[in-house]
């Protein structure tokens, strides 16, 4: 396997709004973005997967006033539903930032301070749009057909005294570093909008607003406060404890930003400007995935199809959600998800293949007395299976990373049903179940990182203890076979 040369991995999401409960379209970016903080730690490297919550602006503090509750109350009570879900979603982050955090608040502010000494910030006045859903700044000539060119709804006149940063003098530099670093737009199907649009040149933005008091206070003028996103992209810089702190400089710059596409602008143009503007590090990659749609249609309050992840893992089970959100879809496009989705993937894949796999293997190992030995004839092919499934991984293909791991579980599938071991005997019956076992040790250590639970329970199973990529050869076989419960239930479709 290819030595890695950075062993460190430092995987973001998007921090999100609290203005109401999560829904299956949040769970899709953190639960993506765990699966493949998990796939790194097989790997051994030290991995900082960070999450949380951006807890300022007008829409927050619209939804706490709608909601009857001060400001404070509020978000912490969304707050504790969406740390609920992450863990009923086994989502392994290694810390959750709050943009509410003083720490956060602080090191917000250090920074602005050290961008507006470069001379990047100047006084001015901003006449235009704004959208409270996307905390979004639009002209005239943005708006579609009078609304919010990103999702469509209402906008609101805007006339204040604000700050503007520069953003026009990062034209070049950003166009260098897109050109320099070919992997920094991602996936490359979104690196042609942005290319676009910085070509056309860049308008300087306003990052205070002096009629929102739920924000950061803007350390220079005491009227203003910090415009929302400048506050809320900083979070993956002050999460760390902020620049030249000891776990700042062994995990920045960030390897990934995992987002979703409709937030790619704030974070492919104007967060690699406000660094370059501060003289700190470029992250490596912001990958921009695709929107999940439910039956075919966006999801919203207003339409009522916004699907709760945790009333949804209680009906198919956790796993099941998990695989499907990764399978359905490659994680750069748009794709449709619906309950015939995890139908189908539960039935056919999820019980059909690894589940029956399972099954049949420990019903066959619990009778057989003597012991497992055999020469390792699942294991041709294998190594380079593994590197192809890394090198996908490495591309945030989960989807044909998913694909790959599945093809050789339907392999062994396969191989069962060549050597028929319910007709074997002794040393024969030994050699297939040699080889059963010791795959379905390594399939359980290839799916961890997308289906924890299930790789858990196979490990249970077969009495192997959890592994890491380098297990994933055959050896001895040193489990202790015990029967447990089906890995997936089919459903009814
Ligand atoms: N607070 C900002 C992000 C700031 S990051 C410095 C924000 N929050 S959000 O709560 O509105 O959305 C966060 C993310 O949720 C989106 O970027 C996207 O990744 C995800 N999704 C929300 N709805 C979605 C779908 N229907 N489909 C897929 N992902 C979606 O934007």
């Amino acid at each position: 396997m290819q030595v890695r040369t950075l062993p460190k991995f430092y995987i973001t999401t998007p921090i999100y709004y609290v203005n109401d409960r999560p829904h299956i379209g949040h769970a899709y970016t953190t639960i993506a973005a765990d699966a493949i903080a998990r796939w790194h730690r097989l790997r051994g490297d030290e991995v900082f997967f960070l999450t949380g919550t951006d807890e300022h602006g007008e829409k927050v503090e619209h939804a706490a006033k709608n909601a009857g509750k001060g400001t404070k109350e509020f978000v912490d009570s969304i707050v504790s539903k969406y740390i609920e879900l992450w863990k009923t979603l086994n989502i392994s982050y290694d810390y959750f930032i709050r943009t509410s955090d003083p720490e956060h608040e602080r090191i917000v502010q250090q920074i602005i301070d050290k961008i507006a000494k470069t001379g990047d910030i100047y006084p001015g006045f901003y006449e235009g749009w704004y959208c409270v859903p996307d905390e979004s700044f639009w002209t005239d000539l943005q708006l579609k057909e009078g609304k919010c060119p990103e999702c469509g709804r209402k906008v609101e006149k805007v006339k204040e005294e604000t700050y503007f940063f520069k953003l026009s003098k990062y034209q070049d530099k950003l166009l260098k570093l897109y050109k320099q670093n070919p992997g920094f737009l991602a996936p490359k199907h979104r690196a042609k909008e942005i290319l676009n649009r910085v070509n056309d040149g860049l308008k300087d933005v306003s990052i205070t607003r002096t009629t929102i008091s739920w924000a950061v206070k803007f350390p220079i003028d005491a009227k203003h406060t910090i415009y929302v996103w400048v506050d809320a992209l900083l979070n993956y810089v002050t999460a760390l404890g902020g620049p030249g702190t000891s776990n700042f400089n062994k995990f920045w710059p960030a390897d990934v930003h995992l987002i979703g596409k409709e937030i790619n602008w704030f974070h492919s143009v104007i967060w690699p400007a406000m660094l370059l503007s501060a003289g700190i590090e470029l992250p490596k990659q912001v990958f921009a995935h695709g929107w999940l749609t439910i039956n075919g249609q966006k999801m919203s309050k207003s339409l009522g199809n916004a699907i709760d992840p945790i009333a949804l893992s209680e009906k198919y089970s956790l796993d099941a959600v998990r695989y499907t959100l990764l399978r359905e879809m490659p994680l750069g496009d748009d794709g449709d998800f619906s309950d015939n989705a995890i139908k189908t993937r539960l039935n056919n894949e999820l019980a059909a293949e690894l589940g029956n796999l399972l099954s049949r293997t420990i019903a066959i190992a619990e009778k057989h007395k003597g012991e497992i030995k055999g020469t390792p004839s699942l294991e041709a092919g294998l190594k380079t299976r593994i590197e192809k499934i890394d090198k996908l991984m490495d591309k945030l293909d989960t989807f044909n990373a998913l694909a790959e791991i599945f093809a050789y579980v339907k392999l062994t599938n396969k191989y069962i049903n060549e050597n028929e071991p319910w007709k074997l005997q002794g040393s024969s019956l030994s050699e297939v179940l040699y080889n059963l076992l010791e795959a379905l040790r390594i399939i359980a250590i290839l799916i961890s990182p997308f289906m924890p639970d299930t790789a858990k329970e196979i490990n249970k199973q077969i009495g192997a203890s959890e592994g890491t990529l380098k297990d994933c050869r055959f050896r001895e076989f040193k489990g202790k076979v015990k029967k447990g419960d089906y890995l997936f239930k089919k459903v009814i479709t």
